[in-house]
């Protein structure tokens, strides 16, 4: 049998091409199947990986979306900021359809904790900008900036201060944020959740670093999933308004301690349309009748935190920008049959003056809802993968023909 791995290598990762959202959850559950680890490297709760197994659906924010997979091992990489109750409430949820997680689950010890005064700092700072600039940046409001913050200032806990007595530590937080910010920390309930969350998860910190060289050297299989999009990185994201974290490549590697040479593949995803929350450029946005068509027909909603994306087309200057940040091997287009009902799909070439220069390709006008095999999709609809792969020069190895499991193309 010819297997996906044996195509892709021992170490693949998946990597967000636009703005975040672009249907990461579902390509690395569907191979996941052939990985034995899966492991998570940057950012936090922000994400919001949406999978549907058997017609029910899954939101994971901390946990990997791989992980329904029984028997994968899991890492959380150092690169992570961790909501600990969200995280508790994840593996509840996994754990009531019948999976637990938690004896395969390892949370590197130098991942930070994310505390709820970092929520309530997001809150301040938003505040702010709205106040001195008129917006903010449209954060998910969960703590992701201000806990990086509190690690680049290296004034963040660890997970492997789990356990310890933390009383202190926190009693010193609240003060001096409360003289800052004005914000009140409830010291009591931070201990306690910490309390709570050590007796579940004690166990599972540990040297993530070890253990995946481990696993490297035992030859096992090893799934990256990447967080947000590339045009959220920190770096070289459309700043300021991008998230706190590298989510590029580079950033997968350093938040999981892998070294470069240990990548195989890298796959990049992108919908075959583009959608963006919060502020920030976006210049292939349409807006009125036709934005809201791609948003109902996508279903473009933010897992984590419901707002209605903002949606446009797809726009290949970010994909050859994305290709080359990542060293994209292949490129998994999500979401092709949203497309289903266009009548001319206008893709931009290129930029002229911060507008988009626009190649209209013909529609397909047919459903390809469902579809599994290349030739059978409608010819127009072939040609504009095709065309995604001639403008970028990476070769398209997986396109999304649906929310579901097996709604998958697969040509790698
Ligand atoms: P933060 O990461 O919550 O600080 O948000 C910063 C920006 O990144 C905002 O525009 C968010 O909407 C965006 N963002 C963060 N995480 C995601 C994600 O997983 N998907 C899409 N957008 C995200």
């Amino acid at each position: 049998m010819i297997t996906i791995t044996s195509k892709l290598g021992q170490v693949s990762a998946i990597i967000g091409a636009q703005w975040g959202d672009e249907g990461k959850g579902k390509v690395t559950d569907i191979i996941a199947e052939e990985y034995d680890v899966i492991a998570r490297a940057c950012g936090g709760a922000n994400a919001g990986h949406t999978i549907v197994v058997d017609g029910k659906q899954y939101i994971f924010h901390l946990i990997p979306s791989g992980a329904l997979h029984e028997g994968k091992d899991i890492i959380i990489g150092s690169g992570m900021v961790l909501h600990l109750p969200t995280l508790l409430e994840e593996i509840k949820v996994i754990r009531d359809s019948g999976v637990d997680v938690v004896p395969r689950l390892h949370i590197s010890h130098e991942a930070h904790i994310l505390f709820d005064y970092h929520m309530a700092m997001d809150e301040v700072f938003e505040q702010q900008r709205a106040k001195i600039k008129g917006k903010g940046i449209g954060t998910t409001m969960r703590g992701i900036g201000p806990a990086y913050i509190d690690k680049a200032a290296r004034t963040g806990i660890r997970m492997e201060s789990l356990g310890k007595n933390l009383e202190e530590e926190l009693k010193d937080k609240a003060q001096s944020l409360s003289e800052l910010y004005g914000i009140n920390v409830d010291i009591e309930k931070e201990l306690s959740q910490i309390k709570e969350a050590s007796e579940v998860l004690g166990e599972t910190v540990t040297d993530a670093i070890e253990l995946i060289h481990d696993y490297l050297k035992g030859g096992k299989n090893i799934l990256v999933e990447g967080a947000q999009g590339t045009h959220l990185d920190i770096d070289h994201g459309t700043y300021p308004y991008v998230t706190s974290s590298s989510t590029t490549i580079s950033g997968a590697l350093q938040g999981l301690g892998l070294p470069p040479n240990a990548l195989n593949t890298t796959i990049g995803i992108a919908k075959a349309y583009c959608t963006r929350v919060g502020e920030g450029e976006f210049f292939t946005e349409v807006e009125g009748e036709v934005g809201d068509r791609l948003r109902e027909r996508g279903g473009e909603y933010g897992a984590t935190t419901g707002r209605p994306r903002r949606c446009g087309w797809l726009a290949l200057r970010d994909l050859r920008k994305s290709a080359q940040l990542n060293g994209l091997t292949h490129w998994n287009i999500t979401k092709l049959d949203v497309l289903d009902e266009e009548e001319v799909i206008p893709v931009a070439v290129d930029e002229d003056g911060g507008k988009p220069v626009y190649k209209e390709l013909p529609g397909w006008k047919a459903s390809t809802k469902g579809f599994t095999s290349f030739d059978e999709l409608p010819e127009n609809a072939q040609s504009f993968i095709g065309f995604i792969e001639e403008q970028t020069g990476v070769p398209v190895g997986f396109i999304g023909t649906g929310p579901g499991r097996e709604e998958m193309i697969i040509r790698v």
